[in-house]
């Protein structure tokens, strides 16, 4: 038995025993129940927009029973509120940052003009603030936020910085969505600590911070009550590094009903799903009364191009339990899954005249590495393009396309899955594969502001495997100088 298979043994065993051997033990017993990020409050102004308020802030959680560890978060002491809105409204989001450090606020998934995207152009100084605005022009989707400064967003998403940020649209389906109840955000993130219980941010690999401990929503050893025969789960991989791939021990059928972007066109049997980091998957699934099924990672399945030597040092032969859920002895009925959930517009651009290549090693893309002064293209806005994206290194990476969400066109020349055929702004890459992508960059141009595209394992991203383009109108020319964004940063 490897030293992981015996803690997973542990903490499968009965609780009294879990307790007694919950010292040292990286992978606690399941004794507290999952926290539930609140629905961040806002206030609507005269010019109507909803206004939210993220305020950045050191605290202190609990992350393991028992462990006081400083962390990172919004509005709290980890992790971050989740805003809710719906498409069509206009919303603003006031940032405010009282770390000591520069930090950023991006919206990852989100249709947004690139001075409002809070990537490394738009650093909220210590002490700082920022507040953009923009209007919701998507459909329905779980989105997120999380920071973006330059180098440093691996430290600063690993402390705590992270939160969901939900799109509603009409009309809307018949899903579960009683958050909280029946509708539950699922934020997966692996974490080590030090003897002292500090976060261990040493980083021995290549891949970048591994951890041995897993935590949902903030916290090791999760459970959740459930009440309805079917629950939605919102999963998000808020995690730096690993690929995890999700399921339930008894390897029932769920449904995928959404993607990164928004729903799939119909609900996907599964009894799986891998997700990479950054990349999120609704799913929905049904409880006997009375029944305790964990739903746990597993070793990777998609294992293409991954040296099997290679594939410990990357985390993805790991085992572990990501919340127990507990069903209650009655459980309310739910509705039954609709048949269609969504019209997924025709997929455009596989014969666009704009084709662009995009070869992933190392810590580059296109053999070059991230330089915050160089735009690496500009692309017009309204224009349907080919993205070739290629990973020929032999680590894993994935793929991050900002403002947009584009199509899987086909995966080494065969169609996508179902459930990535839907909309998507993160793809897996693993090495060996070439994936090609249908992009459109829709209404907004900036001349200066930048958005960017790079890996998502976020040490690689911070040590430059990442690009930055203009999205510019027919006649627009780029500014000289890229990046300066057009807020300013005005001291509180
Ligand atoms: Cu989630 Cu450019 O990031
Ligand atoms: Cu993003
Ligand atoms: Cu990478």
């Amino acid at each position: 038995m490897t030293r992981r298979q015996l803690l997973v043994g542990l903490t499968a065993a009965p609780l009294a025993m879990s307790l007694a051997c919950s010292r040292d033990q990286r992978v606690p017993p399941s004794t507290r129940p999952l926290p539930i990020p609140p629905l961040a409050d806002s206030t609507v102004d005269a010019d109507g927009f909803r206004i939210f308020t993220l305020r950045a802030m050191a605290g202190q959680t609990e992350m393991v029973t028992g462990v006081r560890t400083d962390t990172w978060g919004f509005n709290g002491s980890i992790l971050g509120p989740t805003l809710r809105a719906r498409r069509g409204e206009s919303v603003a989001v006031r940032v405010e940052n009282t770390l000591a450090e520069p930090t950023t606020v991006h919206w990852h998934g989100m249709h947004v003009p690139a001075a409002a995207d809070g990537g490394p152009h738009q650093m909220v100084p210590a002490g700082g603030s920022w507040e953009p605005r923009w209007q919701i022009r998507q459909p329905a989707a779980t989105l997120w936020y999380h920071p973006h400064p330059h180098g440093a967003t691996e430290k600063h998403v690993y402390r705590g910085l992270a939160g969901l940020f939900i799109v509603d649209d009409d009309p809307q389906v018949d899903l579960p969505h009683e958050y909280g109840v029946d509708d539950i955000p699922l934020i997966i993130q692996d974490r080590r600590f030090t003897g002292a219980g500090a976060l261990d941010e040493s980083d021995p690999t290549d891949i970048g911070l591994l951890g041995d401990t897993l935590v949902t929503n903030g916290i090791a050893g999760a459970h959740l009550t459930v009440h309805t025969e079917r629950v939605r789960l919102r999963i998000l991989n808020g995690s730096g590094a690993r690929l995890y791939n999700l399921g339930f021990s008894d390897t029932r059928v769920f449904h995928i009903v959404g993607s990164d972007g928004g729903l799939l066109a119909e609900p996907v049997p599964a009894s799986r799903i891998q997700l990479s980091p950054g990349e999120r998957a609704e799913i929905v699934v049904a409880l006997r009364a009375g029944e305790r099924i964990p739903l746990r990672s597993f070793p990777l399945e998609n294992r293409a191009g991954l040296a099997a030597d290679e594939a410990g040092r990357f985390g993805v032969d790991d085992t572990f339990t990501v919340v127990d859920l507990i069903a209650e002895q009655s459980l309310r009925s739910s509705a039954r899954l609709p048949a269609s959930l969504a019209t997924l517009p025709p997929l455009r651009g596989a014969t666009a005249a704009v084709q662009r290549q995009f070869d992933l090693q190392w810590f580059m893309i296109n053999r070059r590495r991230m330089d915050m002064d160089r735009i690496d293209f500009h692309a017009i806005v309204d224009t349907d393009e080919v993205w070739t994206v290629r990973n020929v290194d032999n680590w894993p990476h994935n793929f991050h396309v900002h403002d947009t969400q584009f199509r899987i066109i086909d995966i080494d020349g065969e169609p996508p899955p179902a459930h990535l055929a839907g909309f998507k702004d993160t793809v897996y890459t693993p090495p060996g594969q070439r994936i090609r992508l249908a992009v459109r960059f829709a209404d907004y141009t900036d001349p200066r502001a930048p958005y960017m595209y790079h890996c998502h394992l976020t040490m690689h991203e911070d040590r430059g495997m990442m690009g930055q383009f203009l999205v510019l109108g027919p006649q627009e020319r780029a500014a000289e100088q890229p990046g300066t964004a057009t807020h300013d940063h005005a001291m509180s």
